[in-house]
Order: C-alpha cells, then structure tokens, then sequence
C-alpha cells in the first residue's frame, strides 16, 4: 500500500480508502447487506494496508454503520481512522447533534470518531450549521474525546465550496472528484483552493460511481488505442492519484474482486505518475464521455425510498445504458421486465426526491425522458 500525507495532520493516509456505501447486498434491499462477505472485504482491505474507512448515518438504509462497527471488532478498528458523517438535514438543535453522535457511537461500536463530517454540504445546510453553532458543539465534542476532528463533505457549487473551507480552518474535507467532474462541484479548483490552505482532501466518487468502471464501447476504443494498457478503473484512479492533492481516494467496493483489483491498483500508485500522453488519453475519455449526454446519476441511492416505490437510478442507469451503441435493445428489456412500481412510469411527479439528489438533478422530468425512450419505440 501507498500513503499519503493527510494536509497538516500527523497522519499517513493509505492511497486507496474504503467507502461503506454499497457493501455487497444479499438481495435488490439496501438494508439487506451480506454482512459475511462485508466484513471479509473490510478486514482484507485493512490487512492489506487500508488505514481509512469511511460510513454516514443513511448507508444502506441506516444498516451501514452497524455492519462498519462489527468489521472493526477483534482489534480492527485499532488499525484504521474511522469517518462517519452527521445527517446534518435530520438536525434542529445541538440536542440531536449529541443524539445522533451517542447512537451513531454505539452502532459503530467505538468511543470515538477520528474523524466526524458535517454530511453533504450544500448552501442550506451549511447555514443551518452555521445559525444551530454547530462547529462549537463539534469543538466540545473533540474536548470530550468523541470525536478526533471535525470536517465535512460536499455536494454544491464551487462558490460555496469556498466560502465553507474559509469559515473555519477545517483540517479535511470530502468532495466528489473524477475525470468527468474537474468543473463540477468543488472541481479541480476546488480542490486546490482547499489543499492549498493544507487541507486533507478525501475523494469520494472517484468512478462516478461505477460509470467509469464500465466503458461504452466507442469510448473503450479509445483506451485500445494507447500503447499503455490497463483497465478502465485503474486509468481513472492512477488520475487521481497522480495529483499531490488528492490525500485519499475512497472507493465503494461492492465485490471481493474489485477490493482486490483496487488495492493492487493502489499499490501501483504515485503523484506524477502518468505522462502528459497519458493524461491527454484521459481528456480525450472526459470528450467522449460528455458527448454521450445520459442523465448524471452516481446511484448513490440517497433519493431512495421513493414514496411510490419508483427505483430512480436503475431507471437512470438503464437510460444511459441505452444510448451506447447497440444496447438499446438490451436496456429496453430489461426497462420492460421492472416491476410495474419500480418503473419510471409510475412517478406521480410529488418531488419529494428532488432536493436529496446530491448532483442536483431534476429526477421527475428526467424520469419522462426515461419514459419516453422506452415507451415510443
Ligand atoms: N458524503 C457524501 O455525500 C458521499 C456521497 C457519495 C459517496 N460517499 C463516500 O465515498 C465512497 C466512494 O464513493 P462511491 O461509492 O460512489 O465510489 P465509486 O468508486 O465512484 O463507485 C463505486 C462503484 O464503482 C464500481 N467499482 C469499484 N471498483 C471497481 C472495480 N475494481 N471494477 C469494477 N467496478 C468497480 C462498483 O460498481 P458496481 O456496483 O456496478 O460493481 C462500485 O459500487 C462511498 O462508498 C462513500 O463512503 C460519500
Ligand atoms: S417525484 Fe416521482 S420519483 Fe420522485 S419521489 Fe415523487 S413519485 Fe417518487
Ligand atoms: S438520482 Fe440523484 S440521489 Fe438518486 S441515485 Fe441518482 S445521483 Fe443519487
């Protein structure tokens, strides 16, 4: 494994940091984990040098953390920093602030947090933050030992980016970064405003959640041309890494294979790694990839449950699938055999998903885009 420093802490991060949002499952349920094979991937992953671990109270429908605590029984959670995250928009008072870090404690099975996250940031949560005080409760928090150091993650515009990481000398933050997502979010500028203050960065999304795992095939073509051949994955994570700024990527693996393929990867891994050809095979990826236009769901689930049962980012997923060359087929039946409830066709356009969707995504209207691809052919 590689480590890296973390900003201005006394702490080398492992390269590669795992993300507790999609454990293996044991059916379609995200409260269903295969707590088995769970715990088997968390634990290798730190035998092999992963020191980080990152969870939030909604994972896998509140279930995350519990199955994160169990992993890090028999002396594990001594080997790594654990992240877990505040539902900042289920908070009114610093009251539920203790609430919630007492139960989040005991599900995780731990006497502290190394390191605490005020949850998907974006204008409104950042000034209900600010009006409930809460960097002062955090700051109290650290003194009674509960947690070691405060910081947040980040789903808004890069305007506001700033202005959060100038509010406070934060030592860490976490913001969705990847080849497509350089002027997205916080993007590249983002990320060097914040290091360049010596701040940690932990990355989050660093596939965009899969999409980049799994090419279109007039995409791959691209990678075939290139005399350096490795996979899709490790093409986008070597990028990451190869910027000095980037402390830690955490990658959400649902599989034992791809803890394996990613921790080898890592190995592999340093700053200024890639050429500047091979960092030019990279733009020409992101060209292509914009070009395609599909609907930029990351599938984090966090739209879920939709009151009326609608399963939006398979729908999303099944879209963009649709519009490679020659899948449309494929994806039309598989849109076909949805349950009736789970289908884009029984929104009833309540919006009740709409202001949890982290990439800001009109989820109803591109629901009827989604619908009108399968149902007019
Ligand atoms: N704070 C926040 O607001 C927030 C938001 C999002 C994420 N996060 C954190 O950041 C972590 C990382 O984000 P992410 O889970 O979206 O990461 P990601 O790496 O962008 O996406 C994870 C998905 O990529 C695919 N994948 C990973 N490794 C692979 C490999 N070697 N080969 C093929 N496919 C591979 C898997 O998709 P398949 O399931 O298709 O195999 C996996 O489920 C999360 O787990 C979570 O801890 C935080
Ligand atoms: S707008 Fe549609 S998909 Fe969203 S919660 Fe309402 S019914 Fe579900
Ligand atoms: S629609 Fe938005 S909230 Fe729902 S899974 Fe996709 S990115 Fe996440």
């Amino acid at each position: 494994m590689q480590y890296r420093q973390f900003g201005k802490l006394n702490f080398q991060v492992s390269a590669l940091g795992f993300g507790a949002m999609r454990l293996p499952l044991k059916s379609h349920e995200q409260t269903d984990i295969d707590e088995t094979q769970a715990i088997k991937m968390i634990r290798y992953a730190i035998e092999q040098g992963v020191n980080y671990v990152d969870t939030a109270y909604p994972y896998h429908g509140g279930k995350g953390e519990i199955v994160v605590g169990k992993a890090l029984k028999d002396g594990y959670r001594q080997k790594v920093k654990l992240a877990t995250k505040m539902p900042v928009w289920l908070v009114n008072t610093q009251k539920d602030m203790d609430r919630y870090l007492t139960e989040q404690l005991q599900k995780l099975n731990t006497d502290h947090i190394d390191f605490y996250l005020f949850h998907s940031l974006d204008k409104d949560r950042w000034t209900k933050i600010e009006r409930l005080k809460g960097l002062e409760w955090a700051e109290k928090a650290i003194q009674k030992g509960l947690i070691g150091h405060i910081g947040f993650s980040f789903h808004d515009d890069r305007q506001t980016f700033k202005k959060i990481v100038d509010a406070y000398p934060w030592p860490f933050c976490q913001i969705q970064y990847n080849y497509l997502d350089t002027d997205f979010q916080a993007g590249e500028e983002g990320l060097k405003y914040a290091a360049q203050k010596g701040m940690a960065i932990v990355v989050m999304e660093p596939l965009r959640g899969g999409r980049l795992a799994h090419l279109p095939e007039e995409i791959e073509k691209i990678l075939e041309q290139s005399p350096v051949k490795r996979s899709p994955v490790a093409w986008a994570l070597l990028w990451l890494w190869n910027q000095k700024e980037v402390s830690t990527v955490l990658s959400g693996m649902s599989t034992f294979q791809q803890v394996k393929e990613n921790l080898k990867i890592a190995s592999q891994s340093r700053i200024n790694l890639l050429t500047p050809e091979e960092i030019e095979t990279i733009a020409k990826l992101k060209k292509a990839f914009n070009k395609l236009s599909p609907i930029n769901c990351t599938r984090c689930n966090y739209c879920l449950p939709c009151p009326n049962g609608v399963n939006i980012p398979r729908n999303f997923e099944l879209y963009n699938n649709a519009f490679q060359s020659g899948a449309f087929e494929d994806a039309h039946r598989q849109y076909l055999a949805l349950p009736e409830e789970e289908k884009a066709s029984s929104c009833l356009e309540c919006g009740d998903c709409e202001e949890k969707c982290p990439q800001g995504l009109a989820i109803p209207d591109l629901l009827n885009k989604v619908v009108q691809a399968f149902t007019e052919q």
